[in-house]
């Protein structure tokens, strides 16, 4: 559960369908792995609302369960003013919504809003996960190879900075 106390993750992208659930649903599974969900809530939106109520993309969901990571019970949301209140990182899966998430960001806003993949060290110009949605199902498995990889990358980040 969402607490002020905690460290709040949260990845978006434009359907919350495909990509950001994909994160969502990693993340969540390295946070429990490092027994830290006590500390670390994690949870996915979109910028769009065409897909709100929505569970993930069956190719989304399949690469994912075929790498032990369980994604059914997710369902899409759009991203919210309040977000901004209530997370502490909110990471874009691409340059497109960061941009849409900067003219949403209250002034004020003193959490972490950056790229997924340049936060974690990708140089600016390969730092999009590509949006698999209109392409084959090896999309959804070359997103959840650069999700994970990020993942990792975030979550030691996160412990480094909260000394956790
Ligand atoms: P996502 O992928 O942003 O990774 O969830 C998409 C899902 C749906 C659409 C586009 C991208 N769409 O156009 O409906």
């Amino acid at each position: 559960m969402q607490t002020p106390e905690k460290i709040n993750v949260l990845f978006i992208c434009l359907g919350n369908i495909c990509r950001s659930p994909t994160a969502h649903g990693i993340f969540e599974e390295l946070v429990r792995q490092e027994q830290l969900n006590e500390r670390i809530y994690v949870d996915s939106c979109g910028t769009g609302d065409w897909h709100i109520g929505h569970p993930p993309d069956a190719r989304a969901t399949s690469a994912a369960r075929s790498r032990g990571i369980d994604l059914s019970t997710l369902r899409a949301r759009q991203v919210c003013t309040d977000d901004f209140h209530q997370f502490d990182y909110l990471m874009a899966m691409d340059n497109q919504n960061l941009a849409d998430l900067k003219v949403l960001r209250p002034a004020g806003f003193s959490g972490e809003l950056d790229l997924l993949l340049r936060f974690t060290g990708v140089n600016d110009a390969a730092a999009d996960v590509p949006d698999p949605y209109f392409g084959g199902e090896d999309g959804f498995h070359e997103v959840f190879d650069l999700i994970e990889k990020a993942s990792l990358s975030l979550l030691a980040i996160i412990r480094q900075q909260h000394k956790i």
